[in-house]
């Protein structure tokens, strides 16, 4: 009943030249049975957008500001994202929690902005390494999790991506049975808050590849992948995409 979710965030990677990967995506995999969304950077999104347009692969921000308009240079509203062709826009993501001090009650504000101008919250959270060897992990990502998701959250306007920090880039992942304990908690503690809890797709990233893909997918409340390094290329992605869509 949860459609899969396969997402890569590019983070500060690509130029207009990585365009072409789009495309590449797009024609390897012209209907897949999962959703498909590429987060590049904001430099990019109208343009792949355009050159998205009519095909599978969705479009997103890494980031919007929690205020509608006004005086933050160098900000983005999630208005401008929605009118740049974004569907979606990730949040809270652990690098900006790091580099920015995002808190979660920063992230929940940047989710309702996000809301309001229709946009699908991809909201982030994770342990850092210290945190899971105190064996706080639980706690850690409970907490992030209530002081991170907004009250008007649903199934239809938000995804909920566990990225563990010290598996991020580092080619290290959780077991699948640590995996499937976060899953599993994070969806018994949004069932506490939100009606339709069991229709919040659960994302696992960090660390995906093609190698490790099915795997994962094939733990317990894991409906899909959020995607560094190997979504920013279309054949590690479209492998990605295509354990997804076989899971
Ligand atoms: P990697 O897939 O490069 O580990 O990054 C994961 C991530 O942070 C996605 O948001």
């Amino acid at each position: 009943m949860r459609r899969k979710l396969a997402a890569g965030n590019w983070k500060m990677n690509g130029l207009a030249a990585s365009l072409a990967e789009v495309e590449a995506l797009a024609k390897a995999h012209p209907a897949p049975r999962s959703e498909v969304l590429l987060c590049p950077p904001a430099t990019l999104l109208a343009q792949m957008a355009w050159k998205a347009k009519g095909g599978p692969v969705m479009v997103g921000g890494q980031d919007c500001h929690p205020e509608a308009s006004g005086a933050h240079t160098g900000d983005i509203a999630a208005a401008m994202l929605k009118d740049a062709g974004a569907s979606h826009v990730i949040l809270g993501h652990s690098e900006r929690r790091a580099d920015h001090g995002e808190t979660d009650a920063l992230v929940r504000a940047k989710a309702e902005a996000a809301h309001a101008a229709g946009l699908v919250a991809v909201i982030c959270l994770g342990e850092t390494e210290a945190q899971r060897d105190a064996g706080t992990t639980l706690d850690v990502i409970g907490a992030q999790l209530r002081g991170s998701v907004p009250d008007g959250a649903t199934a239809a306007n938000t995804v909920i991506a566990y990225e563990p920090v010290w598996a991020i880039g580092t080619g290290r992942t959780p077991t699948l049975a640590q995996i499937a304990e976060v899953h599993d908690f994070l969806r018994a503690e949004l069932a506490k808050r939100l009606a339709d809890a069991a229709g919040v797709r659960l994302l696992y990233g960090g660390s995906v590849k093609p190698s490790n893909a099915a795997d994962i997918f094939a733990t317990s409340n894991v409906d899909g992948a959020l995607v560094g390094g190997a979504s920013l290329k279309a054949a590690d992605f479209g492998a990605i995409l295509a354990a997804l869509d076989s899971a």
